[in-house]
Formats: structure tokens, C-alpha cells, sequence
């Protein structure tokens, strides 16, 4: 195939997804730049979707998965509790579509929060207009 004709096929998962999440989930879980509770994630992701429940959205590039988000409401608010793009994939667009794709799952919030930020993540989370509204205040304990 025309690699300048693939597009990304972004769609909610489905329990079918079971196999390819497990893959992605082994990838995500390799790479020592994204932090340890992101790289569990994918058990509780395959887990949430084998379940029925509602929030996981995958991108496929000639059907393979290269993104994934997941999200839940709470509180009248979208919370995305996380996201990846394969490295390849990167910095062309696709993890702020990923994010956009929510308005349509869950449509009529009027608000979406992104709570598992790292460094490297909160400059894609301002590009797309995020600004940072909560403290968190913490205290090592000997
Ligand atoms: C963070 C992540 C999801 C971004 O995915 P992505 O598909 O590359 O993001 P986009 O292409 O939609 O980026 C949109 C904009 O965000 C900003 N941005 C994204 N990644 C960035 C980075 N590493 N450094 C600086 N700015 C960045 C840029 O302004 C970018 O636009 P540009 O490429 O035209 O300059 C991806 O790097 C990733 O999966 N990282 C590992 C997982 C992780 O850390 N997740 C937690 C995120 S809080």
C-alpha cells in the first residue's frame, strides 16, 4: 500500500481490540521514558474494555495499533487517566486527535481533564491548550 494514502483509523476499542492492547500495552511497558503507572496500564485497560465499559479509544495505522487513550467521567468530567502514541507516530498530530475523538464518545461535558501529566506530556497538553489549575502539595514521611 501507498504509505502517503494510510490514514489513522481512530475508533473506540472493542473487546476484539483484546490481542493487539495486549501488544501495545508490551511496547508502551519497554519504553523508560514513560512513567511506571502508565506502563502498567494496559492490563486495566484490556481489563476495562473486556468489561464493556466505555472510554478507550484506539488508532490504528495499516491495522496497527499506534495510540491509545483512555478516559473516564467523573464528576460531570472527562478525566483522561492516560495516553500513547508508538514513538514513531509522534509529533504528527495524532495524540491531540485522540484527545479531540472524546468530544464524540462523550459528548455534551463541557469539560476535559488530564490528571496523569508528566514533564514531557504537559508541553503537548499546553500546545493544545491546557492550562495547569491544581496544586498538588506532598510531604516525604521518613
Ligand atoms: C505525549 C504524547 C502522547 C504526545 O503524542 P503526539 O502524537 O506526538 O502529540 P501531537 O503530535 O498531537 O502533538 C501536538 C503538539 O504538542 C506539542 N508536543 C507534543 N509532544 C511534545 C514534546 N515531546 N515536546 C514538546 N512539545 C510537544 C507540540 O506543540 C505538538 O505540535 P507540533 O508537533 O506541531 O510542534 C506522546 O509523546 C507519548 O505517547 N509520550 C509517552 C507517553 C506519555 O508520556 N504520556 C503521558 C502524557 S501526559
Amino acid at each position: 500500500m501507498n504509505t502517503a494514502q494510510q490514514q489513522y483509523v481512530i475508533r473506540e476499542a472493542t473487546p476484539d481490540d483484546h490481542g493487539a492492547i495486549y501488544d501495545f500495552s508490551l511496547i508502551a511497558s519497554q519504553d523508560e521514558t514513560v512513567p511506571e503507572f502508565l506502563r502498567n496500564a494496559g492490563e486495566f485497560i484490556n481489563k476495562k474494555v473486556q468489561e464493556g465499559r466505555k472510554g478507550v479509544v484506539l488508532a490504528y495505522y495499516d491495522q496497527e495499533l499506534v495510540g491509545l487513550i483512555d478516559a473516564d467521567l467523573m464528576d460531570d468530567e472527562i478525566h483522561i487517566l492516560s495516553i500513547y502514541v508508538r514513538i514513531d507516530h509522534r509529533r504528527k498530530g495524532l495524540a491531540s486527535k485522540l484527545v479531540h475523538s472524546l468530544n464524540d464518545l462523550f459528548p455534551g461535558y463541557s469539560k476535559i481533564c488530564a490528571t496523569a501529566v508528566t514533564d514531557k506530556g504537559r508541553k503537548f497538553w499546553e500546545a493544545n491548550g491546557y492550562v495547569v489549575t491544581q496544586w498538588k502539595l506532598e510531604k516525604k514521611l521518613v
